[in-house]
């Protein structure tokens, strides 16, 4: 099959586009044969050797994808060939830049007919990561006030949207080109965090989620009340320990699994998140699209159209 992939750690210049060998689904699990998948900001990370470093080349990313069942492993029985479906690799499992991937049943749910491959791809991961951190770790309720950072980013900007389903007040930070984006998505209060310290400008926070890291995620506790709570995805994997003994610092936990994927649909369908604005690219573009990726000014999600 054909695929995007590199042999050694290093920048977008690494990624090539050929063939490696096709996956074969073991018991429990499903070939899809995959019309799209989407790039993720831990995409570039992995290329570049700031994760866990890779020794078995040649190496597929892609975590989220959207395709067709085309085999069933032994044992499954809840999918039929031809089924659209889409997916989240599990933790340490990637391979959707490619056009098959062979992934556990448990981890894949039904396409609806509402959206296209490219749209359910562009949801997977980041609905999960904004479901997991808002509802379940989070626990964010109506009423209470939440500071979003990195809302025109993929996370961020379902996050945005489901923070207002939940019924708080939405602030978030953008830059000046990404203020009108991110009031569109519901935010009631936006920072452009070129303009202004959001530290200056934001107080008595119920909840923050930190979709930035680095200094941001650091200096994000101010905002908070006392007994305020922060979760926090991309500050490295040990997560950050908060500096006030009266505010939490929280790691969601981002497992995958079918249910999550089912809430991002019905979330979708019940018109309370939209869907992000997609760029689309061939695979045999990845380098183009990780530059672009990597460059961290994003607006909504790059996708790859496979078939
Ligand atoms: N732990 C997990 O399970 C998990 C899962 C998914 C993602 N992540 C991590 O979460 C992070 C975000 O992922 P993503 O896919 O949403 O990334 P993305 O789509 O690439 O988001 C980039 C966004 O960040 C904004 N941004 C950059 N610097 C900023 C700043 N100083 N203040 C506020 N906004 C800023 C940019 O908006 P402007 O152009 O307006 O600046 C851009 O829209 C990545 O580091 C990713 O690795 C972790």
């Amino acid at each position: 099959m054909k695929a995007a992939y590199f042999m050694q750690h290093g920048g977008p210049e690494v990624l090539r586009y050929g063939d490696v060998r096709d996956p074969v689904p073991e018991a429990g699990q499903v070939l899809i044969d995959i019309h799209a998948a989407s790039i993720n900001g831990a995409d570039w990370k992995v290329r570049a050797g700031k994760s866990a470093p890779i020794t078995d080349f040649p190496y597929v990313l892609g975590r989220d994808f959207s395709g067709r069942v085309s085999a069933l492993g032994r044992g499954v029985t809840e999918f039929r060939i031809g089924e659209p479906v889409f997916g989240v690799c599990d933790v340490g499992q990637e391979g959707a830049y490619a056009e098959k991937i062979a992934i556990n049943a448990a981890l894949v749910a039904r396409k609806p007919e509402s959206l296209s491959h490219a749209q359910c791809a562009a949801l997977a991961l980041i609905g999960l990561t904004a479901l997991v951190a808002i509802e379940d770790t989070l626990k964010l309720s109506s009423g209470e006030k939440i500071l979003i950072q990195g809302g025109a980013g993929g996370v961020g900007s379902f996050a945005i949207q489901l923070a207002k389903h939940v019924g708080a007040r939405v602030i978030t930070t953008a830059s000046a080109a990404n203020i009108a984006y991110v009031r569109e998505l519901g935010a009631d209060e936006v920072i452009d965090y070129n303009a202004q310290d959001f530290t200056q400008a934001v107080s008595g926070c119920d909840a923050v989620f930190d979709t930035v890291g680095g200094d941001v995620a650091t200096r994000s506790f101010a905002v908070l009340r006392p007994g305020g709570r922060a979760a926090f995805i991309a500050s490295g994997p040990a997560g950050l320990k908060s500096p006030r003994t009266d505010c939490v610092a929280l790691r969601p936990n981002v497992a995958r699994d079918r249910a999550h994927l089912e809430r991002i649909v019905a979330l979708v369908e019940a018109g309370a998140v939209g869907v992000p604005e997609i760029t689309l690219y061939p695979l045999s573009e990845a380098a183009a699209a990780h530059a672009l990726s990597e460059g961290r000014h994003l607006r909504g999600k790059l996708v790859f159209q496979i078939r």
